[in-house]
């Protein structure tokens, strides 16, 4: 076996806001320090967000942390573990300060603070008062300025970055303990372990396995298919979330931003439908809530244009200085991808697949789960997850915006801190056993050889279309069940795939098809979780099933195993809190 060993305290996998701020943290301590990324770090997806991050600074009205927690909580549909909301709200404050200290270029009020602007489901006084201002922005630039912030101090800190290395599999040891993981280095095909005392998966989303996603295509659930396949399970994968305002066409993402400036949705009789739906938080309610409107008025012949399937979202009636100053990266992209200039003309808008809520399950300091039993909160030793790769669970069925940002602060921030606490330097490393080694090599190796009838484009296509129609914003039991046979045949086409590239230098087919293995798992247990949760509850929205069930439904899902060999199993929600500083916030009825 030919390879290069590379003996760490920590390996980061990923490179977007939660793993560099995880790394980050993780250097500042003196740990040896390592990043992989599949891409060069200011690529990853996080420099596409746009609108701010959620965070209760009140620079610009009152606000607290638990009125956030009470938002996002509420948010969740109840689905959210309340401990980890609380570390993410009340964590969330310091966190931004230190993003300021490492020089993140906010934008500023008059008087020299951090700009914050309200946004969906953001409320203040427990939901009872106005739309809170909580989103702290960069413009419409925020993970642009948040990435290359993180990058730099990073790179300040010494974290040793392996770019565009594509990571396999987890490595093992002789008792089975995760002890790193193995990369392949793109740009000559070399294999390397990277041998760690703490992995930390940091992977992003899976928005990918979708036709049409503000997802880039790097988003391809690689972290996801790694726990799979390592035995471990994933959590909530049945909650996806439109975004309500994709460009029409392009899927393009247009910031929620645009109606926190104070933008508004219109159908074809220029009707504000959301005024009627929630009379209170109006064009900010909170995103299934307005994506599930959205649908509704489109599919009541309410839609705009020639085929009535999109909406208009106005911003023409607002300054367009303020646009200009404030938007600047949306009035960009409509002008690119619509020729329409947002000062004058309204921006033709459909909800669009923007977030995965389910991922690798974690407790509120980053550690994954492998629970052995439904009431277990049993940890997998030397291995964390964080940011959109995890499912800590902070977003429960509904993620709000803003608390992405806020998630990959916190606990990348809360994963060093904790890896530091469990990390002994001077202790030497586990090692791989040399079985865990060549399974790893073994399947990377009959992947590339594989040498079928079906290419990986075409495989890939073929899974997109379906998960795009099967599993949309409305859901019933046929459908998921077509889509879930659809889908397991794929999987079996799998071993036909064919990569035709057998070289090593920048092997990009080899890449994608190690890609399409993890898509395809994913979307299994995606289809897989959505047909077996029989109640509606934030963006699992079951037209055969409308109503929120807690009396059965009060509960995570966990999906094990592989398309062709699964088991579902379901662990409580944990409605317990950290301090005592705010109580556990009982189920309510959802209104905005
Ligand atoms: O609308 C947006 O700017 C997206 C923000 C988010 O997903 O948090």
């Amino acid at each position: 076996m030919n390879y290069t060993d590379h003996k760490l305290d920590v390996v980061v996998l990923g490179a977007g806001g939660a793993g560099l701020r995880a790394a980050l943290g993780c250097s500042e301590q003196g740990l040896k320090t390592a990043c992989v990324s599949k891409v060069y770090p200011t690529r990853s997806h996080t420099v596409a967000a746009q609108g701010g991050i959620g965070a209760a600074l009140g620079n610009m009205g009152e606000d607290s942390w638990q009125w956030h927690m009470y938002d996002t909580v509420k948010g969740s549909d109840w689905l959210g573990d309340q401990d980890s909301i609380e570390y993410l709200c009340s964590n969330a404050v310091d966190s931004i300060v230190e993003l300021e200290h490492y020089g993140m270029p906010f934008s500023r009020t008059e008087d020299g603070k951090i700009y914050q602007r309200p946004f969906g489901g953001h409320m203040t006084n427990n939901g009872k008062g106005d739309p809170a201002k909580r989103a702290c922005a960069a413009a419409d630039r925020t993970g642009h300025a948040l990435l290359h912030t993180l990058y730099q101090q990073s790179l300040k800190n010494n974290v040793d970055f392996f770019n565009e290395y594509f990571a396999v599999d987890l490595l093992k040891d002789e008792s089975n303990t995760i002890c790193g993981l193995l990369a392949i280095n793109i740009e000559d095909g070399s294999l390397h372990r990277f041998i760690a005392k703490m992995t930390i998966l940091a992977t992003g989303g899976y928005g990918r396995i979708f036709q049409s996603s503000t997802s880039a295509h790097i988003c391809t659930g690689d972290g996801a298919g790694i726990a799979l396949r390592a035995g471990l399970p994933l959590s909530d994968m049945e909650f996806i979330q439109f975004h309500p305002t994709g460009i029409y066409g392009v899927g393009v993402l247009i910031s929620e931003a645009a109606r926190g400036e104070g933008g508004v949705l219109k159908n074809n009789e220029g009707t504000r439908f959301m005024l009627e739906y929630a009379p209170n938080a109006k064009d900010l309610a909170a995103r299934d809530v307005i994506s599930r409107f959205i649908s509704k008025e489109i599919s009541a012949g309410r839609g705009c244009g020639p085929n009535k399937d999109y909406i208009n979202l106005h911003l023409e009636h607002l300054d367009a200085d303020m646009l200009s100053k404030r938007l600047p990266g949306i009035s960009e992209s409509v002008k690119a991808f619509c020729g329409r200039d947002i000062s004058k003309e309204p921006i033709p808008v459909v909800p669009t697949v923007h977030y995965c809520m389910g991922g690798i399950p974690t407790n509120f300091k980053a550690e994954v789960l492998k629970p052995t039993n439904s009431d277990s909160e049993e940890i997998c030793e030397g291995l964390m997850a964080i940011g959109e790769a995890a499912c800590a669970s902070v977003h429960g069925a509904n993620r709000l915006g803003t608390n992405a940002l806020a998630e990959l602060i916190v606990f990348g921030r809360g994963a060093a801190i904790q890896a530091g606490q469990v990390i002994n330097p001077t202790e030497s490393n586990k090692m791989p056993s040399n079985e865990s080694t060549q399974e790893i090599i073994d399947r990377l190796h009959s992947i590339k050889n594989n040498s079928g009838d079906i290419s990986v484009g075409e495989l890939r296509e073929k899974m997109q279309k379906t998960v795009q129609k099967r599993f949309g914003v409305y859901r019933e039991s046929e459908t998921l069940k077509l889509g879930n046979d659809e889908l397991l045949s794929m999987s079996k086409d799998l071993k036909h795939i064919n990569v035709n590239d057998k070289s090593d230098v920048f092997n990009t087919d080899l890449v994608e098809a190690l890609e399409l293995h993890n898509l395809m798992q994913v979307a299994g247990s995606v289809g897989t979780s959505a047909e077996q949760r029989t109640e509606s509850r934030g963006a699992h929205a079951r037209e055969d099933f409308p109503e929120r069930d807690d009396e059965n439904w009060l509960k995570h899902t966990l999906y094990w195993g592989n398309s062709e060999d699964h088991r579902i199993s379901h662990r409580p929600v944990r409605m317990t809190t950290l301090s005592n500083q705010i109580s556990v916030i009982q189920p309510q009825v959802r209104v905005y």
